[in-house]
């Protein structure tokens, strides 16, 4: 089975076709065995990120055909194109930078916060959020955190966090304001993050996609926007 690897070195993109040797008959193997098979076999500087190989950690996201996908959950099959995702700039190979997203809530979440000692239930939304995996792909074709690419405008802050947001971002936010131990500062504080973040521009957005099918639009977006009127 001939799956077509993106390789980045240098600036420089390359197609290299790797022939995948099936374990078994009839084997329609996830991309990460494409992957790993391919780095102890034919490429073996291959560079690309996995953890828990169990859609957990979040980290393994690769583009397949162009549309962000969970490497160690998502089967290929026969002439399948893996990449980098292309929402986020790529140092080499399958591996993109994180930090700009991951930095991005730092000095901005309510520093209240504390354990939840009286155990006071959270709604169901709360947990809900809570399966976010952080594998960042909702940030493909969100135009908020497109404006963090546009090369004309590559805004970090002196963290190096990216200046707009994304689903993620939000969702973060939004967790927050379902926190049963929030204050009501805590959700104000939350709420002018997501607006400072852009939020505004997801008014004319028909929404966003999560990875493993968190209801982004219902669970955080409208209420973010209701939230602000
Ligand atoms: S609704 Fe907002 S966060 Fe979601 S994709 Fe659109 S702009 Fe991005
Ligand atoms: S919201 Fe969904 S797609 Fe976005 S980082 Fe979390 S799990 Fe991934
Ligand atoms: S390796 Fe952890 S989610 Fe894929």
């Amino acid at each position: 089975m001939k799956i077509e690897l993106i390789t980045y070195r240098k600036g420089q993109a390359r197609s290299v076709e790797y022939e995948y040797i099936p374990r078994e008959a009839g084997e329609r193997p996830m991309a990460l065995d494409v992957l790993l098979q391919a780095q102890a076999t034919k490429v073996s500087d291959l560079s690309f990120r996995y953890g828990c190989r169990n859609r957990t950690c979040g980290i393994c996201t690769v583009d397949i055909n162009g549309k962000p996908r969970i490497a160690c959950r998502s089967r290929v099959r026969a002439g399948d194109k893996v990449s980098a995702v292309s929402a986020l700039p790529v140092v080499r190979d399958m591996v993109s930078t994180r930090d700009g997203v991951a930095r991005q809530l730092r000095g901005k979440l309510p520093i209240s916060l504390r354990g939840n000692e009286l155990n006071v239930e959270a709604p169901s939304d709360y947990h809900a959020l809570t399966a976010c995996i952080e594998c960042y792909a909702c940030l493909d074709h969100c135009p908020m955190h497109a404006r963090n690419l546009d090369s004309d405008s590559d805004e970090r802050d002196e963290n190096g966090a990216y200046r707009w947001g994304s689903p993620f971002s939000l969702l973060k936010l939004q967790r927050i304001r379902l926190d049963p131990v929030a204050t009501a500062s805590d959700r104000e504080q939350a709420l002018s993050a997501a607006m400072d973040l852009g939020l505004e521009i997801c008014r004319k957005c028909p929404g966003c996609k999560c990875g493993v099918g968190i209801d982004l639009k219902g669970k955080v977006i409208q209420p973010l926007l209701a939230a602000d009127g």
